[in-house]
């Protein structure tokens, strides 16, 4: 296990994950507040009504439990996580009636085809040892006329790029090319593709066609 993959299973990250780890890294990454990246979820899945959201490599429910507050009775959001620490955080601060927490790895979804009307990855892709194999599984899980979000790492095409990228693989982390996420979508038949870049991450989002 590489180290950014080590850091996410401490249970010490997870005590400080929600409110000191990811405002800071996150805004360092792409100047953005955690309360943005929240309303842009909220927008890019278009959450109303009583919907079925997952959440993948939910943390410590950080986004789940916010995500649940848009949906009306009968709505859920089911967080999956492969760390336990981060679960067991999720489970004592993000606990809700509409929100279920579930162990699992994102590369085999414990899902059926279809199973959900919005499906999100934030802020996960890059450490996930198969990005690729993550991003199709959320597709397959994600029905008819659903909403897809993710958010991660972004890789500049310059010298200044390939430098960032060599830095964070060195702690097992990966950057991508603005295109990878976009034409995985399009190849998989998604419409609406949108890609938003802020400094050194990339937000993608798409409707999977009815
Ligand atoms: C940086 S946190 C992101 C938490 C939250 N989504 C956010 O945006 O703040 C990354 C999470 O990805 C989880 N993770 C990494 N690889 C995973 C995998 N293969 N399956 C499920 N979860 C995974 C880690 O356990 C960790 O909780």
């Amino acid at each position: 296990m590489n180290l950014a993959r080590k850091t996410m299973n401490a249970p010490a990250l997870a005590a400080v994950y929600e409110h000191a780890w990811r405002p800071t890294m996150f805004y360092l990454a792409s100047g953005r507040t955690t309360g943005t990246d929240r309303r842009d979820a909220v927008d890019t899945l278009r959450l109303s009504g009583p919907m079925k959201v997952l959440d993948i490599a939910c943390g410590p429910g950080n986004f789940t439990k916010y995500l649940s507050e848009y949906l009306t009775r009968g709505g859920f959001v089911t967080g999956i996580d492969y760390s336990a620490p981060m679960l067991a955080k999720a489970a004592t601060d993000n606990a809700s009636p509409r929100v279920g927490y579930v162990r699992g790895d994102a590369r085999t979804l414990p899902f059926a085809d279809g199973s959900f009307d919005a499906v999100c990855c934030f802020g996960a892709l890059y450490l996930i040892p198969d990005p690729l194999v993550a991003a199709r599984e959320m597709i397959r899980v994600l029905a008819p006329g659903g909403r897809i979000a993710i958010s991660t790492s972004f890789r500049e095409d310059n010298l200044f790029g390939s430098a960032a990228s060599m830095a964070a693989s060195l702690s097992g982390l990966r950057a991508f090319d603005g295109d990878v996420f976009p034409k995985l979508f399009a190849r998989a038949g998604l419409t609406e593709i949108d890609q938003r870049i802020h400094r050194f991450m990339q937000y993608v989002d798409a409707t999977k066609p009815v």
